[in-house]
């Protein structure tokens, strides 16, 4: 098994290059089977997730070939499968959405239950397959069996529809989004997510030749075209991994230029971060430096779907209030459960107390141990936590990691952090 190993102390000073978003790519590969040609998809970060999608695109037919360090050729001539095996599936949430890109383009898909991180007893997607059934999918079909493992949808034809969603779902406005594009008549997705990754897989469609307007608001309108065209595109950059250096920068009290951001996309981040008295300037179009020294204040934290505060930053934060002098706040409003790793943070002598939905820091001193990381966001709070604690910090599990940081490792030490990946033979990954 594989682990981190961080020695903390090493103020993280210069520059660090943020990759193309995972939460896009991982929506814009399952659409380039909504049509027939070759992409040339540019931005994509070489993560575990992106790597699982790859190997789906194959096992459905598809040619990808890696062109340079991140443009991903994909040739999408011959898929003909519509059935994606649950090994595949299983290896990632965003699988699920082949269910939306198979039934725009074949009126069919048959896709086992995806894997991804679990944020309580269950990761629902009821509003999912309500939106395939408005656009007249049935699932399961009636000349197939019902299995709780597989989504299994068919339509004769899919039909526009008003669709609203009882709560706002990044999964469900892209998979309904993927699913309407090619539908007879238009579709309005309301109380519709509005994350950066939702607009960039829409201005992705429309430059296959979709008409969906409104992405980035609440109401998606989407009048449904049958002739898409393959296309290139250039995926923006990650606003998450973009947050996680921020975070690492202001927790270790160093200076980094975190480049090839959108800095409107960090606002909400760069807001808490100068609440409790870290300095963030926004150099031009495309890099933010941040900069902490000394004491920081504690802040308070909610978070919400765009343009609220993301909760996919909320556990990097977490690790930087432990360092806050003071008592701190995070009230978690998207998941059931996402503080699984304050225990783990605990071990290394964080302060925290987690009442149901919200969580309370108090400053302290962290110290290295050995933790895992239970999920991907967790494992960037771990590494965070290690970067700032006294001694060494073992970071089990980081498969999770793998899954979304391209390089996390180089990057950091590029920046001075003492970290390093070890292998240890013998110890099972469970
Ligand atoms: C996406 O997950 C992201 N994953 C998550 O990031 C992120 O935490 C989440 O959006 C919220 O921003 C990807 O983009 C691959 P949701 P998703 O549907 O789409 C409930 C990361 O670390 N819900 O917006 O699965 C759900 O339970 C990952 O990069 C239903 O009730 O999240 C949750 O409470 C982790 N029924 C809320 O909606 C449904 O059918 C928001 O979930 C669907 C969701």
């Amino acid at each position: 098994m594989e682990k981190y190993i961080v020695h903390g102390g090493n103020r993280l000073t210069g520059k660090i290059e943020v990759s193309g978003a995972k939460n896009a790519a991982v929506a814009i590969l399952p659409a380039t089977i909504l049509a027939s040609g070759v992409y040339n998809i540019e931005n994509v970060p070489q993560i575990s997730d992106i790597f699982a999608l790859t190997n789906i695109l194959q096992t459905l037919g598809a040619e990808c070939v890696w062109l340079d360090h991140s443009t991903l050729q994909i040739d999408t001539t011959h898929v003909v499968s519509r059935t994606l095996p649950a090994s595949l599936s299983k290896c990632l949430r965003a699988s699920y959405y082949f269910v939306g890109s198979l039934l725009g383009r074949f009126n069919y898909a048959k896709v086992a239950t995806p894997g991804g991180c679990q944020f309580g007893a269950t990761r629902p997607i009821d509003m999912h397959i309500k939106g395939f059934e408005a656009l007249g999918a049935k699932i399961p079909p009636s000349d197939e069996e019902a299995d709780d493992e597989i989504i299994i949808a068919k339509a004769e034809n899919l039909l526009g529809a008003y669709i609203y969603l009882d709560k706002v779902s990044v999964g469900a406005t892209i998979n309904i989004m993927l699913a309407a594009v090619r539908a007879r008549g238009r579709t309005v997705i309301e109380n519709a997510a509005r994350e950066p990754h939702v607009v960039d897989l829409a201005v992705f469609l429309n430059k296959m030749g979709a008409h969906i307007n409104g992405a980035g608001t609440n109401t998606i309108k989407i009048e449904g075209c049958p002739d898409l065209h393959a296309t290139d595109y250039s995926i923006i950059p990650d606003q998450i991994e973009a947050g996680t250096y921020m975070v690492a920068a202001a927790a270790t009290r160093g200076e980094l230029t975190v480049c090839n951001v959108i800095p409107k996309h960090l606002e909400s981040i760069t807001a808490k971060l100068r609440d409790c008295g870290v300095t963030v300037l926004e150099n031009d179009d495309d890099s933010v430096t941040v900069s902490a020294n000394g004491p920081l204040r504690p802040c308070h934290i909610k978070t919400q779907p765009h343009p609220g505060f993301p909760t996919d930053m909320q556990s990097q934060f977490g690790a930087l209030l432990c360092t806050c002098t003071g008592t701190s706040t995070i009230t978690e409003s998207v998941w059931d459960d996402r503080f699984s790793y304050t225990k783990q943070l605990a071990k290394m002598g964080a302060k925290i107390n987690v009442t149901g939905k919200i969580a309370s820091f108090e400053g302290t001193s962290l110290n290295g141990a050995e933790v895992i990381c239970n999920d991907l966001r967790a494992g960037a709070a771990m590494i965070i936590a290690g970067l700032c604690a006294q001694g060494e910090t073992v970071i089990g599990k980081i498969h999770h990691v793998e899954r979304g940081y391209e390089n996390i490792v180089g990057k950091l030490q590029a920046c001075g952090a003492d970290i390093r990946k070890e292998n240890f033979p013998g110890e099972e990954e469970n």
